[in-house]
């Protein structure tokens, strides 16, 4: 089995999971919902990338009850700690996607997944949707930990077809978050 699907649904049945593997103390969880609403022109369909136990999924599909969310993740064990709700489908993707978000996730994937995912937030997104995430800035590359740099992430948006690209550094030095438009 793929270790990484290994180490997160073991790092899901840790009663710590959420203190330990989903945010650090410097990464509030009202920090991310801002900077994810501040894309906000009226979603239809929105889509978080690796949602784990749906700490911002969930608040965003309470907030914004009319919109249908999707939340797709390497571990089935986080995705069975993650609260239902009518409007959220979990490990499903849907078409016409108004935005694509994903935190604290690309910097625990290789670079061609990194790629895999753009590519599959392109295909999914309508046209003029947005896509939304961080990585982390750096040369460090160990298991579950790949950092990259500006310049690689800018060269993959705009190889897939993306543009408007705005680049914003957020809550550590080394935490870059993109915004971009299909
Ligand atoms: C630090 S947690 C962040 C969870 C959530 N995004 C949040 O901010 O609350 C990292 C999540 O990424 C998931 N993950 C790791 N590798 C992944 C992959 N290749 N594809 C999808 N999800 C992945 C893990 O299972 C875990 O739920």
């Amino acid at each position: 089995m793929n270790q990484s699907k290994i180490f997160w649904d073991n790092a899901a049945l840790d009663p710590d999971v959420r203190y330990k593997y989903i945010a650090d103390a410097w990464a509030s969880t009202e920090t991310f919902l801002n900077l994810i609403e501040n894309n906000n022109d009226s979603w239809n369909n929105v889509l978080e990338i690796g949602c784990g136990i749906g700490r911002l999924l969930v608040p965003l599909a309470d907030k914004h009850n009319e919109c249908n969310f999707y939340g797709i993740d390497i571990s089935d064990e986080m995705i069975s700690l993650a609260p239902k709700r009518n409007n959220i489908k979990y490990q499903e993707v849907t078409d016409k996607l108004d935005l694509v978000y994903s935190m604290l996730v690309f910097q625990h994937i290789e670079h061609q997944e990194k790629i895999n995912y753009i590519k599959l937030a392109y295909d999914k997104l309508k046209n003029g949707g947005s896509i939304f995430f961080q990585f982390v800035i750096g040369e460090e590359n160990s298991p579950y930990s790949y950092q990259t740099s500006q310049f690689e992430i800018e060269k993959i948006l705009t190889n897939t077809g993306f543009s408007n690209l705005v680049f914003e550094n957020h809550m550590h030095p080394q935490w870059m978050f993109v915004r971009a438009t299909k």
